[in-house]
Parts: C-alpha cells; sequence; structure tokens
C-alpha cells in the first residue's frame, strides 16, 4: 500500500501534467477491485452433473459452490470460438443484467457437438469432423476449463480464481485467463499505452509506473496522462495472447466496470479481470493465427461499413469557430494556400446556448437563412460540414427537445421515477436514455429537422458524438452519472436496469441512435459518418473514434499510434488522434511531426482546445506549411490504398494499420512503426531534433525478401529482418517502405478535397519487383460510388486483383472471393506506372522506371508489359 502510494506521488511530483487524481479512484478505493485483487485462489467449485441440449448445441454444467448451485452453458461456435456464460441456477437467485445490442446481429449461431465423458474429463468437440479443430476439455475436480486448438491447450480458466459474489450491493465476478505459451498481451482498448500489456503486478513497471491494474470505466479522462493505465473515454473488454506459434484471445461481453492485472510467467501470461456487475458471458477466439483472431472478435462484434470516401480526407476543427463568416473564411484560407481539405468541423458554440439540434444567431443571422447559405456555399466548394451533437439535453421549458424528452426518455435517478438531472455544457441537463429504443428514435428523429439541416443533409454529413461517457460535471462522481441511476429496458417505462450494469455501452448506444437517426434522413441512402469519444465493443458499426482530449507532446503523440492499432486490432478501424494535439501550443517541430504521423491514422484531423493559440496550417511560418502542406498531401495520395483497406475490413474484419506483429508473429512489437495494410510500412519522426539526430527502422521478414524505401525517392533496399538506422535529413523526412512483392496503387497528383477525385479518378501503380530474378508483384484495388451503400446492397463496386509477372505484363481481375461485383459504371483510369526492381546483382541498389500510361482506362487490361532486352527489363505500353 505504502509502495503504491509513494510511487504515485513520484509521478506526479515530476509532471506538471496530470488528470486530477484526487477525482479518478484508483483500485484500493473502488470496492470490486479492492475485494478481489489479491484474494487467494481457492474457490472450490464442485462438478455435479453436465446434459446436452435436443440439438447437441449446448452443454449445462451443474456446478456447486457454498450451497449454491450454478449452471455453466458451453457452445462451440463456427470459426473457432468457443462461448460461456456462468449463471446462478439456485431458487430464488437474483437475475444479474445481460446487455443486449452488443453482439453482431447475425452472430454465428452454435455448432453441434459430441461429448465424451470419462476419467475425470468431459470433452466438447465439435460433431463434424471437417471442423474439429477446437475443443473444450473439462477437468471435473479440481474443475479446470482448457480451450484448445488442434489438441494443444491455448487459454486455461481455472475455478479456483473463480469468483461470483452477489448480496445487496455486492455483484462481483472475478476470474483468471491463462494464456498458455503467450509471450505478450495485447488489448483492453482504451488506454493511453504502449500496445502491449505491461504486468501489472510488479511494484514497478519500466520503472515509472504505479501498480495498479487496467481500469476499464468509460469517463471524460480531463488531462489524461500519456502512458498510464487510466480508464479513458472507451472500453473494449478484449485480450489477445500471442507468440510466434499461436494467438488466442478472448471477450468479456459486459459493460460494467472492469479492472484487470495481467502478470507474465514462464512463458505464459493471465489477466485477472475484477468486475463490478453484470454478467458472466465469455468468448474464447481461439486463433490460431493474429489474423484469425482478430476475424473471430469481428465475427462476434461485427464490422464497418464502408465510409464515405471523403471522411479519409483531412479535416480541420477548433473549438471552436463561431460564425458562419469564420467557418467560411478557415475554408478560404485552406484553399488559398493550397491545403487539401475536405470537412470542417463545428463544436458546441454554433448551438443556440448548448442546445443540440439548434443554431446560435451567429449561424442563421437576423433573417435565419445564415446556416443554409453557409452550406450551399460548402457544398458547391465540395466540402463537408460536421457538427457536434452530444448526449445531454438542457433542461429548458422552452426547449423542444427538452419538452418531448422530460419524463418519458431521460434517464431517472436511483428511484426510477425522477429525471436525471446533472451539469454538463448547458448547465442543468437530463441524458437520453438510450438503452431504451424509444428514446433512441426520439433523440435519432431530431437529425432530420429542418431547423438543424436547413435543406442540406447532403453537406451537413458528418455528426459529431461527444460527452458520451458519459461526462456529468460531478467530481464526486468521477464526472460522470451516479452508478445507482436506472435506465429502462423494454421501452416499457419501467426503469429497471441500473447504470452501472451498463455504464460502458452508455456511447455505444448514443452513436446507435445517432446512426438510426442518420439513415433515417438521408433514407438509407448514404453511409452515416459519425464521430464518437466514448466506443465500446462493436462501436465500429456506427462510428469512427478518436483518442479524445490529448496534449500536443511527444509523449501523446507516441501513444496515438499504439491507441489506434489496438484499436484497429479490436475491430474498431476507424481510429485518429487530434492533430497535433488538443491541449497547448506546440512549437513548429512538434506540429509538422505531429502532421507526419497524423497521417498514416486512419481519421485525420487537425483540433485544438479553445485555450490554444490558433494553429490552422495556414497559420504558420511559410516553411513550416510546406512541411505540413506535404504531408497532407501526401495523405490524399494514398487514399485508394485506405479505401481499399477499409473495404477489406467490411470482408473479412482486418485491421486497416497494423503493428508489425499482425502479419509477421513473434516480431518485437515497436509502437512508433506501423503498417498500412500488408504492403506499406511508416515510420515517422516522433524524436526532437534537439535529442537525437538518427532514427531506427525494422524492417520485418525474413530474408530473401526485402523493402523498397520511397519517401527520399531512392528506392534503397533494405533486406527484411534487418533494422536500418536513419539520419533525418530534414524536416520533410518521414520514413515509408514497400514490400518488394507489392503494387500499391496512389492517386499521384495534388487535389484540393476527395470531391475533386471522385469526378475522375486517375491512378498511379507503384509496381514493387520482387528480385531480379522473377519480377513478381501484386496488389488490390476497390472503387466504389464513395457515398452510397450500392456497393454493398447492389454489389456496385470494382474490387480487382493486380498482378504483375515478366510474361503476362500488368493484369486485373476480378478478385474470385467477391464474383458478384457490378463495375459497369467504375471507370479508373491510369496515369502512370512505376516499377521499382532491384539491380541484377545488387544487395542494396534498385532502379526505378516510369511509364506514362496516358490516362488508359484501368480496364484494359495489358497494358504495360515486360521485355527482356539482354540482362534488363524493358517496360513497354502495348495497346
Ligand atoms: C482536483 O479535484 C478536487 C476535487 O474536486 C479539487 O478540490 C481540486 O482543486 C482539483 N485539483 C486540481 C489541480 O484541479
Ligand atoms: C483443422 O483440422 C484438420 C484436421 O485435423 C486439419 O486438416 C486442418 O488443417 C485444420 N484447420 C486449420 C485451419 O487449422
Ligand atoms: C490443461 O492445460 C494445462 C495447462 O496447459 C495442462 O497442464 C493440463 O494438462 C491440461 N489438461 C488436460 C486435461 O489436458
Ligand atoms: C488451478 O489453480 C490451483 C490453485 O491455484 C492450482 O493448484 C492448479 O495447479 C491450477 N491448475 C491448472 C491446470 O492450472
Ligand atoms: C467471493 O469472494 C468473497 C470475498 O470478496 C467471499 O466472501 C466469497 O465467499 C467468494 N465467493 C465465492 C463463490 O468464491
Ligand atoms: C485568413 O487569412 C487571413 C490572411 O492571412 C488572416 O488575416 C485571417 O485571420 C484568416 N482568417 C481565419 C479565420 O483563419
Ligand atoms: C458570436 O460571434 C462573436 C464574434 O466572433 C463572438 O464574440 C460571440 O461570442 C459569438 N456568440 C456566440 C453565442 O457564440
Ligand atoms: C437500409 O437498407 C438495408 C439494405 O437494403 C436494409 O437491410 C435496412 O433494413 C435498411 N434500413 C432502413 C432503416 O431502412
Ligand atoms: C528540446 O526542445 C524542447 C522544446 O523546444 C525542450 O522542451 C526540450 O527540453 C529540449 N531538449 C533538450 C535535450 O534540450
Ligand atoms: C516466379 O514466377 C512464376 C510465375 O510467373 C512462378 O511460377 C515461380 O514459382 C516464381 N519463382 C519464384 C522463385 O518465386
Amino acid at each position: 500500500m505504502l509502495i503504491r502510494l509513494y510511487i504515485i506521488l513520484g509521478v506526479y511530483a515530476a509532471s506538471s501534467y496530470a488528470a486530477n487524481h484526487t477525482v479518478f479512484k484508483t483500485c484500493t478505493q473502488v470496492g470490486v477491485c479492492n475485494r478481489l485483487r489479491d484474494m487467494p485462489s481457492t474457490a472450490q467449485w464442485t462438478y455435479i452433473k453436465h446434459n446436452v441440449n435436443g440439438d447437441n448445441t449446448l452443454v449445462t454444467v451443474k456446478l456447486e459452490i457454498q450451497k449454491k448451485t450454478y449452471s455453466l452453458f458451453i457452445g462451440l461456435l463456427e470459426n473457432h470460438k468457443v462461448r460461456l456464460q456462468l449463471k446462478d441456477t439456485s431458487r430464488g437467485a437474483k437475475k444479474r443484467h445481460e446487455i443486449k445490442d452488443v453482439l453482431y446481429p447475425d452472430i454465428p449461431k452454435s455448432i453441434r457437438i459430441t461429448t465424451e465423458d470419462d476419467d475425470g474429463f468431459l470433452t466438447i468437440v465439435p460433431n463434424d469432423a471437417t471442423m474439429r479443430n477446437h475443443s473444450v476439455l473439462i477437468h471435473k475436480s479440481p474443475l479446470v476449463l482448457n480451450f484448445t486448438y488442434n489438441d494443444k491447450t491455448l487459454v486455461v480458466l481455472n475455478s479456483s480464481s473463480l469468483n461470483m459474489s452477489y448480496d445487496k450491493t455486492i455483484r462481483d465476478i472475478g476470474f483468471t485467463v491463462k494464456f498458455e505459451d503467450a509471450q505478450k498481451l495485447y488489448g483492453l482498448h482504451h488506454h493511453a499505452y504502449n500496445l502491449e500489456l505491461p504486468d501489472t503486478t510488479l511494484k514497478t513497471v519500466n520503472g515509472s509506473h504505479w501498480n495498479e491494474p487496467f481500469r476499464l470505466w468509460n469517463s471524460d479522462a480531463r488531462d489524461f496522462e500519456a502512458d498510464s493505465p487510466m480508464a479513458l473515454y472507451g472500453s473494449v473488454p478484449a485480450i489477445y495472447g500471442h507468440s510466434k506459434k499461436s494467438t488466442a484471445g478472448i471477450f468479456l461481453h459486459n459493460a460494467a466496470e472492469q479492472w484487470v492485472d495481467i502478470s507474465y510467467s514462464h512463458g505464459s501470461a493471465s489477466a485477472r479481470f475484477m468486475v463490478d456487475s453484470g454478467s458472466f458471458d465469455l468468448f474464447v477466439m481461439l486463433g490460431p493465427k493474429p489474423e484469425d483472431v482478430v476475424k473471430q472478435f469481428t465475427d462476434l462484434t461485427g464490422r464497418a461499413h464502408m465510409p464515405q470516401l471523403w471522411t479519409l480526407g483531412y479535416h480541420q476543427s477548433r473549438w471552436s469557430y463561431y460564425t458562419k463568416e469564420e467557418v467560411l473564411e478557415v475554408v478560404k484560407n485552406m484553399t488559398q494556400n493550397d491545403f487539401p481539405l475536405d470537412a470542417i468541423w463545428l463544436d458546441i458554440d454554433y448551438t443556440d446556448d448548448k442546445k443540440y439540434f439548434t443554431w446560435s444567431k451567429n449561424f442563421t443571422g437576423e433573417d435565419g437563412n445564415g446556416v443554409r447559405q453557409m452550406l450551399k456555399i460548402l457544398g458547391d466548394d465540395g466540402r463537408k460540414l460536421v457538427a457536434i451533437v452530444d448526449p445531454h439535453i438542457k433542461v429548458d421549458e422552452n426547449y423542444g427537445v427538452y419538452e418531448e424528452g422530460k419524463n418519458k426518455h431521460f434517464v431517472k435517478v436511483k428511484d426510477g421515477r425522477t429525471d436525471f438531472v446533472g451539469k454538463c455544457w448547458p448547465g442543468n441537463s437530463s441524458y437520453v436514455d438510450f438503452l431504451n429504443s424509444a428514446a433512441r428514435t426520439y433523440y435519432g428523429n431530431h437529425y432530420s429537422d429542418n431547423s438543424f439541416n436547413h435543406g442540406h443533409p447532403e453537406v451537413l454529413a458528418g455528426i459529431w458524438n461527444d460527452m458520451n461517457e458519459p461526462s456529468v460535471d460531478d467530481d464526486q462522481h468521477e464526472w460522470t452519472m451516479p452508478s445507482d441511476n436506472r435506465h429502462s429496458s423494454k421501452g416499457n417505462r419501467k426503469f429497471d436496469v441500473e447504470h452501472r450494469d451498463i455504464h460502458n455501452m452508455y456511447g455505444f448506444l448514443h452513436t446507435m441512435a445517432t446512426h438510426e437517426g442518420l439513415i433515417n434522413r438521408d433514407k438509407n441512402g448514404t453511409r452515416p459518418f459519425i464521430l464518437t469519444r466514448s466506443h465500446f465493443a462493436g462501436s465500429q458499426r456506427f462510428a469512427a473514434m478518436w483518442t479524445g482530449d490529448n496534449r500536443a507532446d511527444w509523449p501523446h503523440l507516441k501513444n496515438s499510434y499504439s491507441e489506434c492499432m489496438l484499436s484497429n486490432l479490436m475491430g474498431h478501424v476507424f481510429c485518429g488522434a487530434d492533430v497535433p494535439g488538443f491541449f497547448g501550443d506546440p512549437d513548429p517541430e512538434f506540429s509538422y511531426r505531429a502532421y507526419q504521423a497524423g497521417i498514416w491514422l486512419p481519421f485525420f484531423r487537425g483540433h485544438a482546445h479553445k485555450d490554444a493559440k490558433p494553429r490552422e496550417p495556414y497559420r504558420y511560418e511559410p516553411e513550416v506549411q510546406e512541411i505540413i502542406r506535404n504531408a497532407i498531401r501526401m495523405r490524399y495520395k494514398y487514399i485508394p490504398t485506405w479505401y481499399t483497406l477499409f473495404y477489406e475490413h467490411t470482408l473479412t474484419g482486418a485491421p486497416v494499420i497494423r503493428p508489425l506483429f499482425y502479419h509477421y508473429p513473434g516480431t518485437v512489437n515497436r509502437n512508433d512503426h506501423i503498417m498500412l495494410g500488408r504492403d506499406i510500412l511508416a515510420r515517422p519522426v516522433f524524436e526532437p531534433s534537439n535529442e537525437t539526430k538518427t532514427i531506427e527502422v525494422h524492417l520485418p521478414g525474413n530474408p530473401p525478401d526485402f523493402w523498397y524505401r520511397v519517401d527520399d525517392k531512392s528506392s534503397k533496399i533494405i533486406i527484411a529482418g534487418t533494422t536500418e538506422i536513419i539520419p533525418y535529413v530534414d524536416a520533410n523526412t518521414s520514413p515509408v517502405f514497400y514490400r518488394a512483392g507489392s503494387i500499391v496503387v496512389l492517386w499521384d497528383y495534388d487535389v484540393s478535397s476527395t470531391a475533386e477525385t471522385v469526378r475522375s479518378p486517375r491512378i498511379t501503380l507503384y509496381v514493387n519487383c520482387k528480385d531480379d530474378k522473377n519480377h513478381t508483384a501484386s496488389g488490390r484495388l476497390y472503387h466504389d460510388d464513395g457515398f452510397s451503400f450500392d456497393y454493398e446492397n447492389k454489389n456496385k463496386h470494382l474490387y480487382v486483383d493486380i498482378t504483375f509477372t515478366e510474361e503476362t505484363g500488368l493484369k486485373f481481375e476480378e478478385v474470385p472471393e467477391d464474383p458478384d461485383q457490378d463495375s459497369e459504371d467504375m471507370k479508373i483510369y491510369v496515369d502512370k506506372v512505376i516499377y521499382n526492381e532491384r539491380n541484377s546483382g545488387s544487395t542494396y541498389k534498385s532502379t526505378r522506371h516510369e511509364i506514362d500510361v496516358d490516362g488508359n482506362l484501368f480496364s484494359n487490361i495489358d497494358i504495360v508489359q515486360a521485355i527482356r532486352n539482354d540482362k534488363e527489363l524493358v517496360y513497354k505500353l502495348t495497346r
């Protein structure tokens, strides 16, 4: 105890920048964590009997402990997953709350199983021999569950650590999951931390940490520190255990407060969950490769639909732009200074007195037409507007939205009758009870108000859902609402659910309401774009997320990579961080490095706190502007690649950005390396130049594979599995590599917004040949109309394999897994093909050939061939 406290003081004394830890609690201050953290593993669960249901899809094991009986339900799911639910089934037992809506509606059904019962073991295996890769092995006494893949145990649940307490106030769930063979654990998104979870049971971590478990309790973590296990805005209670040999995962389907201790020992790793409430509903995902686990997790929690194309461009925001004139001037200044821009954002001050779905006079003008005019101008200019809409509703008898919701659609206090009132931006506010589907509809319908859209919903095209942890100005309750507030689960006005049971999914439900509202507003024709601060497992189905109110400093910038890579591994692919950071007035060097790093995160927005000096890109000195301009332009060039990766996510759940170990299991993780798909590796500069002049890049893989360095046009070859020391030559240096064997597709020209490109997409193909003997390379490209659901409902899209070999030249073919595509209307033109090839006989040198293809229609195949001329290849255009 003393040691912990001492370390905490040590950390905070050293930093002037810190969250208020008088408000945010530590483990010992929270009942469940305090009770369960150091509890000895001595629980004695007794196996009584088991039975299998009629259609052989579910095993029920009767258990007993302390004279109570429990039922453990075990089902095997397709694609190597297992679901375990443990319920108290003794007479008169209280029912624990079971959350709804989080799992993807089409979650795979349990498959038929066979059981074998002998010698103190019960084994559950799939009935169908072709699926017989995963099984559950139950050792009856003492009760231990092994989850195996091809007969190898990957995950173990030992009942000695399992605690299910339930009385008047205590609803604890405690258990420990062991990942056999795991060298690293990843998960528990969202924390500002390195990707890899550290051992939290050691007295110090990296010499600078307090001995605290990771906490999942969505909160408005004001001034959160970098490199900290403190709870942030969102929660994904899932962990992947990873080693070179295998990767397996678990997902606790529970939205109550959780604390998780991580420990490593002798080649395995354990996670101890201490859960405040809710039910025990655990999924085990048996991989065995990282991509399998991600697929399994997104089978359960769903995948994002395609984003609209413009959302992948640059977004400019600030708290706040106060008038319509200011909004238009920012856009004009961006254009005049040649900064590409797709969207301009409005923070809370655009509203009339923080009443959402209304506009202040500064925008409507005296005649009430101001918003319509502004939207018209933005739309004609190919730009979009994104406006903030929070979940708290101002208590004001003259505010229609409040009047409509009063006594009906708001969260109640403990008595289940009185609307809860808490303080937020507008002062006294009530909070929409998004658990209640009727309340979701009431709220969602307001997105269709003409007084909100002013006739241009196609320009007011994005919604920003903030403060949805939910944030309440109440330091007695860690800046959120009391846990004993009440929600209504059935839309029947019976306020039967305690806030503590659903706290971590409040933001998820908020975005669900917004998503439904936008689908209805846009007659189901346009893919909604929503940015959310709070999120939960499955939020990817409704919204993009960002890392919240970060600070413009190097540690936060570095963390943003781990935060978004983890978010991507946990299904939530559309992630970004405020550039160059929300709080603070960073120096120019930091700002341009933050832009260079920010372009490699899926969501890319410049944003600033109210008290920060204005820092739109055109405010910097000309030299700095030029660096930032180059970075933003670079972002736009890669949009075809981003878009293709997003499509692939919709198919398999694959992350858009990836840590090295995703494709190269067992590779030492680097928090500052990011992979855009399989083929592009970026390693921006995260080091201030007064502290270091070189950076290290680790190129994953094994020889003879290699990578081309492309940011400096040198196309220098770097052998896979080696570490390259790069001096940063100048401020524009931000290393990028292409994998030999890949084809990368870019819009290799400058645009002012994506709208310009949609009209006539022209691409450049970078063909990165494998080696000097076998010039093979391949890649994929996806394209569609950029905004509608036709890509999905009518299969109107193009998704092609692009391959190159010496013999055949370049070839474009429909991706075989996507045979029903209707690409009739998809016209793409090829501007240029650039070949990178290793020089014959040379280890490190390469040559770059550039072929002007002159806007050939993409679908005209065979446009470029390679012909061997003595030793050298010659690339020729043949029509
Ligand atoms: C932290 O919060 C406590 C409790 O609200 C308050 O008394 C204190 O002034 C705050 N400290 C800082 C540095 O804001
Ligand atoms: C599943 O098991 C079968 C039979 O043991 C094996 O042939 C197959 O490769 C396994 N599948 C996977 C994905 O490991
Ligand atoms: C279950 O897994 C543990 C840990 O790997 C192992 O020691 C034990 O033998 C396994 N039990 C069975 C029945 O295979
Ligand atoms: C289960 O836990 C008990 C108590 O800690 C321990 O003695 C036993 O070895 C564990 N069993 C397995 C298979 O890990
Ligand atoms: C759970 O832990 C509590 C202590 O917090 C203990 O009183 C109780 O007996 C335990 N219950 C079970 C089922 O292990
Ligand atoms: C736009 O640029 C002009 C000229 O540099 C500057 O005076 C003005 O403050 C800028 N306005 C905004 C809103 O950025
Ligand atoms: C309206 O705009 C003016 C000028 O920028 C600003 O001073 C004022 O605070 C704004 N009013 C509101 C309600 O935002
Ligand atoms: C939107 O369209 C999809 C596909 O046609 C359909 O499944 C869904 O129910 C529609 N939603 C609404 C709200 O109409
Ligand atoms: C480097 O510069 C930054 C800000 O310009 C400063 O905060 C930092 O202390 C400097 N580091 C060294 C080692 O001088
Ligand atoms: C070279 O490419 C051809 C296809 O064009 C393939 O069949 C062959 O296996 C490749 N050889 C090597 C060494 O990769």
